[in-house]
């Protein structure tokens, strides 16, 4: 019997936002039988031989349901513990902790009083994607407000310094598979992005990207450093995404780890990508 591979998306999307399209003849070519799935569907996830976190984007605002399905499916890629961990932002003090260049990161929990830079800062909820409740604070100001309705719908709050790099040069996203570095591609600065024809959204301008050595060396001592938190083996992530911006004097710093659902730029890169991701799926089987 062929294995079978589930990819497991939301009811907004039920077959993902075309990224993963090359994926799923690339399974099929390795005698794999694919699907897509919303994860909140009656599909019998438990019962597949391997279930690939790709386009569950609106898990954010059912984290607890999501996480007791992730749970629930005992072939789920990445595996429900790391879903758990990297679901919250607060990994990034765990990171910062210990001794990576991350974005400078503050927690203020429901209850604790949260503290500001003296520079441009950003407020975000620990737990979100999409952008969805961060807001961006000029120098001196009181965002004590936004604080407030974040611990409002039961967030942690997270304030960073606004790194303005975002703006001129964008993101650098690093992707690997199975543990090993697959590509790169870039997203570019949202202040020169176009409205796309529909007129609902901006369109994050996306292009490949070979990383400088030092953002190289980041995002493997990024990798490291989560595995050993975690207590896994870096192979034993299908995915990972570490997603840089540039601090003020030019160096690499981590903005995101994206181990649950990231978008892997597979449009934006050499076709072999898609066998690379569905050998590594494969070896997961192992
Ligand atoms: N500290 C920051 N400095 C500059 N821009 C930021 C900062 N934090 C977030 N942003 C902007 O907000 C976007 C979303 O934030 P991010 O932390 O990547 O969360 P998510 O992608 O999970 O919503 C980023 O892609 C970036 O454009
Ligand atoms: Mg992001």
């Amino acid at each position: 019997m062929s294995p079978t591979a589930v990819l497991v998306s939301c009811s907004e999307l039920p077959e993902g936002d075309g990224d993963d399209d090359a994926v799923v003849p690339a399974l099929a070519s390795l005698g794999f039988s694919v699907s897509w799935a919303p994860w909140d569907s009656s599909f019998d996830f438990a019962a597949a031989d391997a279930v690939v976190l790709r386009a569950t984007w609106d898990y954010a605002a059912r984290r607890p349901e999501f996480l007791d399905w992730c749970e629930s499916v005992p072939s789920l890629l990445n595996s429900a513990d790391v879903v758990r961990w990297n679901t919250d932002k607060t990994y990034l003090t765990e990171l910062l902790d210990a001794g990576l260049a991350v974005v400078p990161t503050a927690l203020a929990a429901p209850g604790d009083d949260a503290r500001f830079p003296a520079t441009d800062f950003v407020v975000k909820p620990s737990v979100g994607a999409g952008s969805r409740g961060a807001a961006r604070f000029t120098a001196g100001a009181d965002a004590s407000a936004h604080v407030a309705a974040l611990h409002a719908e039961g967030h942690t709050a997270l304030i960073q310094p606004y790194q303005s790099s975002v703006d001129t040069s964008g993101e650098l996203a690093l992707v690997y598979l199975g543990g090993i570095y697959s590509h790169a591609f870039s997203k570019g600065a949202m202040l020169g992005s176009t409205m796309d024809a529909s007129g609902l959204y901006l369109t994050e301008k996306l292009a490949p990207a070979s990383p400088p050595a030092e953002a190289l060396a980041l995002a493997e001592d990024v990798l490291d450093a989560a595995s050993a938190l975690l207590g896994i083996l870096r192979a034993e992530l299908l995915y990972a995404r570490v997603d840089l911006v540039r601090g003020a004097d030019g160096k690499p710093l981590l903005l995101e780890l994206e181990l649950t659902e990231p978008s892997l730029g597979f449009r934006q890169t050499d076709p072999s990508a898609a066998l690379r991701f569905a050998s590594a799926v494969r070896q997961q089987l192992a």
